[in-house]
């Protein structure tokens, strides 16, 4: 049965989340909220700590490491030999900007709206260039972008496929077309995807595909997730590595070292073991709930509430009219996106203003950007947990005055905003 036909009880699903009873959570895209599922499963995690100390290792936790594997593997419809599990993102990155033969290949495409992790990884390499492809419209980037820029000297185009800032959905089947057909990899960011929207990896023709449990899978920090397509593993030779990714691991041959054949190869030690039983309990209900209907009920929110009075955007001082329309509304922006709302106007009226008289709970970033640019961070909420689904993007450097010029997404200051908005 499509997850999409399933039949859900969302309140109940909702009623895991002891946060959305007090406050309307619109900070998924930094942190998902944490369920009663997760935190019983870090209770079983640290009740046999207690009781069996080390030896839960090999009659439990071992076997919660490959659960968490299984279920990831199939969250992405991959298999869990493609799936590896690492600390973070960046360090999946680096890895895998470690693993393949760069030949006469040195430029790395990426794009201005990538979250900074993804570029820096290059950027400390001596020798590479970065090219950095501007939005025109400080929301998306055109695959055509892609395709001029990328070349023979082309490594990896090395982007997004939500941007963390606009929530633009990017055509990451596009870009693996654009990268083979230069002989060059194709590795996506999509942290801000899995558990947004329906994700199936092997499909999109990508590379490599990195994600984690810490936002839309609301599953908590310490892991990442690493899909590596299943006929490059073999031929990857990390150049940092570890005992796990060794094909005898409890052999402690330290005279002699063989890559596992499984995407394990591209681990990096002992794995957060918290993490990963605080992912269990986030994916468990992502699993129940299933992504299509996730994703139903995300596009269902975006239209109920784009004008609900006392539950939307007010316009501050200077805002134009019309500023908090869903820019994929056609005429404006036909293409599909992600529900994101841009805000014009004074940023310290922050989008807490959106749910007058409820505690809410959001991030931007602040105006702190390069003269005249710098855009907002979105405050969002989806996923089992999300009521008010949309992406709420203030646009920190867009003074009253209008002097900014919103493009780019260089902001360098997060502040997270707990408050009960002012009523105006
Ligand atoms: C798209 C994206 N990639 C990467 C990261 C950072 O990942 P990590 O801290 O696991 O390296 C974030 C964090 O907000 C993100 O939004």
């Amino acid at each position: 049965m499509s997850s999409a036909a399933r039949d859900v009880d969302l309140e109940a699903v909702r009623r895991e989340f002891p946060i959305l009873e007090a406050k309307v959570y619109l900070n998924s895209c930094s942190l998902g909220a944490l369920s009663r599922r997760a935190e019983a499963r870090l209770g079983e995690f640290l009740a046999l700590w207690h009781g069996m100390g080390a030896s839960a290792w090999y009659e439990h936790w071992l076997a919660r490491i490959e659960e968490l594997r299984g279920k990831v593997a199939s969250f992405w419809n991959a298999d869990a030999s493609e799936t590896a599990l690492l600390p973070s993102t960046s360090a999946a990155l680096s890895v895998v900007s470690e693993s393949v033969p760069a030949g006469s290949r040195n430029r790395i495409v990426c794009t201005e709206l990538d979250f900074p992790t993804l570029p820096y990884q290059w950027r400390v390499k001596p020798g590479v260039e970065v090219v950095m492809l501007p939005s025109h419209d400080g929301v998306g980037v055109e695959p055509q972008q892609f395709a001029d820029a990328v070349d023979a000297r082309t490594l990896f185009v090395a982007t997004s496929h939500v941007f963390f800032a606009t929530g633009f959905v990017q055509d990451v089947a596009a870009l693996a077309g654009i990268a083979h057909d230069a002989g060059a990899y194709c590795l996506i960011d999509g942290y801000q995807a899995l558990g947004q929207i329906p994700v199936d990896v092997p499909a999109s023709g990508v590379d490599f595909y990195t994600a984690g449990p810490l936002k839309w899978l609301c599953g908590g920090p310490g892991l990442a997730y690493l899909y590596v397509r299943r006929d490059l593993i073999e031929a990857l030779r990390p150049r940092i590595t570890s005992w796990f990714a060794a094909e005898n691991q409890f052999a402690f041959d330290a005279g002699h070292f063989t890559y596992r054949r499984d995407a394990r190869r591209f681990e990096l030690g002992t794995p957060a073991l918290a993490a990963v039983h605080t992912a269990l309990g986030g994916q468990e209900i992502l699993d129940e709930v299933g992504i299509e209907a996730v994703a139903a009920r995300n596009r269902a929110h975006r239209t109920a509430h784009r004008w609900r009075p006392g539950c939307r955007l007010q316009p501050a001082s200077g805002a134009r009219a019309g500023a908090f329309r869903h820019r994929d509304d056609p005429p404006r922006r036909p293409r599909w996106r992600r529900s994101t709302s841009r805000r014009r106007g004074d940023h310290r009226r922050s989008p807490a203003g959106a749910c007058a008289g409820q505690p809410t709970l959001l991030q931007y970033r602040g105006g702190r950007g390069p003269p005249g640019g710098g855009a907002g961070r979105a405050g969002t909420v989806s996923g089992p947990g999300g009521r008010k689904v949309r992406k709420l993007v203030t646009n920190a450097a867009q003074r009253t005055d209008g002097s900014g010029t919103g493009s780019g997404s260089r902001a360098r200051v997060r502040r997270i905003a707990t408050r009960t908005p002012r009523t105006r």
